[in-house]
C-alpha cells in the first residue's frame, strides 16, 4: 500500500532505471554494455549524447557493441559488424537503400524500414549513466535475440 499508483511489483522492477556505469568512464570507452533487468544492452556515447539499445542486432543476433557508428542521411548509426545492416541511434530503426525502378540512374535514398532494433531511455544523474527498459508491451524485432541470449540468474549468484 505504499505506493498505491503501481501496478504489481514486477512491473515496477521491469521498468526502473538501472545503473549502467560512470558517466566519464561511458564518455571515455564511448560504449559499454550493461544487463538490465536480464536483458542485455549496449549505451553508445556519441558526439555528446548517449545511447542505449538492445545489444544483439534484430537480424541475426550479431554484437552490436562492437560496430561501428557512421552517418548515414544525417542520423548517427551503429553498423552491425556481421551483415552491415545499419540500425539509428536515436529510434532504433533500420534503413536500407531503395531505388526507384523508374528512375534507375537516381542516387538511391536512404528510407526506414520501422524500429527494428529496442532502444531504451538514458539519464544521467549526479556522475552516474541509468538506462530505463523501454515499454515491453511493444514488440520490437529485436526482441527474439534479446529473449534468447538473455543473462539469467545473475541476481541470485
Ligand atoms: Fe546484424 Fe545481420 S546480424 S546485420
Amino acid at each position: 500500500d505504499l505506493h498505491s499508483s503501481v501496478e504489481t511489483p514486477d512491473k515496477v522492477k521491469a521498468d526502473a532505471p538501472v545503473y549502467a556505469g560512470k558517466e566519464e568512464d561511458i564518455k571515455q570507452s564511448q560504449r559499454i554494455t550493461a544487463s538490465v533487468h536480464d536483458r542485455e544492452v549496449v549505451v553508445f556515447y556519441h558526439e555528446g549524447k548517449f545511447y542505449a539499445m538492445d545489444r544483439y542486432c534484430y537480424h541475426a543476433g550479431g554484437p552490436l557493441h562492437l560496430g561501428e557508428i557512421e552517418d548515414v542521411n544525417g542520423q548517427p548509426c551503429i553498423i552491425c559488424p556481421w551483415h552491415k545492416y545499419k540500425i539509428t541511434l536515436a529510434t532504433g530503426e533500420g534503413l536500407d537503400q531503395a531505388v526507384n525502378p523508374t528512375e534507375p540512374s537516381a542516387t538511391p535514398k536512404w528510407r526506414s524500414k520501422g524500429i527494428k532494433q529496442r532502444t531504451h531511455k538514458v539519464t544521467v544523474d549526479n556522475g552516474s549513466v541509468y538506462v530505463t527498459p523501454s515499454d515491453l508491451s511493444i514488440s520490437c524485432d529485436s526482441d527474439y535475440y534479446a529473449d534468447k541470449y538473455k543473462k539469467t540468474g545473475s541476481s541470485d549468484m
